[in-house]
């Protein structure tokens, strides 16, 4: 029996693969993030709004269940001891207080750090503080770690993100881990067993289709990350997802783009974090972001990410294979006027060779339901018509008629 022990115990120390929690994010998370609007200009109080929001808006209902606080929530030093410290004046109560008030309205609490010797805002980075960093995660509590990429000269992205993953194993509190590294290792051939998304892109900036010039950087409007990596779908899947970056939905797009961009980010079946000031977001954006519908069809089970089926008339047409062999199909307007579509079912069959679907609609029957729309719109056997909005969608969903 001892023998058997000795033996365990051997075998566990020298099991060096990352071992990240299992059974997170079998679906793409979905939470809310403060960078896109706030930068580092972040506090309590902003906190507690906020997650007073998510849960009387309705987003906690619809499956929002990260808050996380990006960059600036930490003291310019660590502390005599080489622990964290959260930054005295907007965290006056420190950030296990703060946990404490995320988690009584039932949401989970996430926290921002970076894999260099600085975060990309100049606070202290976690290089060569991995284990005791996790340890201070735990301790306050905190359900899910982002982890970015700035000032990491001369370290392996993947050995850097492993060591951080086992960290975080080793500290006992169930995390989900998000790799920031911006795709510029390629995190979709190594991090499926490191952490449960990765980002595939530099920053999403609040525009459709421009590219913000920052000098030494770029960021990105929504159809340039939408465009930037055309064969990585098969990575992701449940448990690990390519990571589009937080949503610009609310925050200077108008609905039409608002819309386009959420249903885009749901077929994509990227991680939904909403980064706009949802305290003061208007109607139209809240109905955005909680469609339960939309939600529905990111959140499927079967988690596989669209594919560019067709591009003609500057309408993009997207599919993304559903559970139970239905589909979605998005309609994307990349232009600035309105375009009629005329979309034959029966000339347009669908072979998808990473999910595997199938489907020759001369064949089988399906009925359609426009997804934002709320209603039916027939079904495969007639043509379907209809006018996309300029820089806006049609999302229909198919369910095959057993
Ligand atoms: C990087 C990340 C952003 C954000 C900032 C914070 O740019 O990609 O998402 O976290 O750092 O400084």
């Amino acid at each position: 029996m001892n023998k058997l022990i000795y033996l365990l115990v051997l075998f566990a120390m020298l099991d060096t693969s990352a071992q990240k929690f299992p059974g997170l994010a079998l679906t793409p998370p979905l939470g809310w993030n403060s960078w896109n609007t706030f930068q580092t200009n972040i506090n309590e109080k902003l906190v507690m709004e906020i997650a007073d929001k998510m849960v009387s808006s309705g987003m906690k209902d619809a499956g929002y269940s990260y808050l996380v606080l990006d960059d600036g929530w930490m003291a310019k030093e660590r502390d005599v001891n080489g622990n964290l410290v959260a930054d005295p004046l907007k965290f006056p109560n420190g950030m296990k207080a703060v946990a404490d008030y995320v988690h009584a309205k039932g949401l989970k609490f996430g926290l921002y750090n970076c894999a260099g010797t600085k975060t990309c805002a100049g606070y202290p980075g976690t290089r060569g503080y991995e284990y005791n960093d996790a340890r201070w995660y735990a301790k306050n509590e905190v359900d899910f770690l982002k982890y970015d990429w700035c000032n990491t000269e001369g370290i392996n992205a993947k050995e850097a993100y492993a060591t951080m993953s086992n960290a975080i194993k080793t500290a006992g509190r169930e995390m989900l881990f998000s790799l920031c590294e911006w795709g510029d290792n390629q995190p979709w051939l190594w991090g499926k067993e490191i952490g449960h998304m990765w980002r595939i892109s530099g920053d999403i900036y609040n525009c459709f289709d421009c590219i913000k010039d920052h000098g030494t950087w770029k960021s990105w409007g929504v159809t340039y990350i939408i465009d930037l990596h055309k064969n990585i779908r098969q990575y992701s899947g449940p448990g690990h997802w390519n990571d589009f970056d937080m949503m610009e939905v609310g925050h200077g797009l108008n609905v039409n783009e608002s819309r386009a961009h959420f249903s885009m980010w749901c077929m994509l079946a990227s991680p939904l974090i909403a980064g706009n000031d949802i305290r003061g977001m208007d109607n139209q954006v809240q109905k955005i972001l909680t469609d339960k519908d939309m939600i529905a069809i990111n959140q499927d089970k079967r988690g596989v990410q669209a594919f560019l089926y067709q591009q003609k008339d500057s309408v993009d047409i997207w599919i993304k294979p559903l559970s139970n062999e239905n589909v979605a199909v998005c309609f994307l307007n990349r232009s600035q006027n309105p375009v009629p579509v005329n979309y034959n079912w029966q000339l347009n069959p669908v072979a998808d060779s990473v999910s595997k679907l199938n489907i020759d609609f001369s064949k089988e029957l399906y009925k359609i339901s426009d997804v934002w729309q709320k209603r039916s719109a027939g079904n495969t056997k007639k043509i379907f018509k209809g006018v996309v909005k300029p820089h806006d969608v049609i999302v229909l969903k198919l369910e095959g008629e057993k």
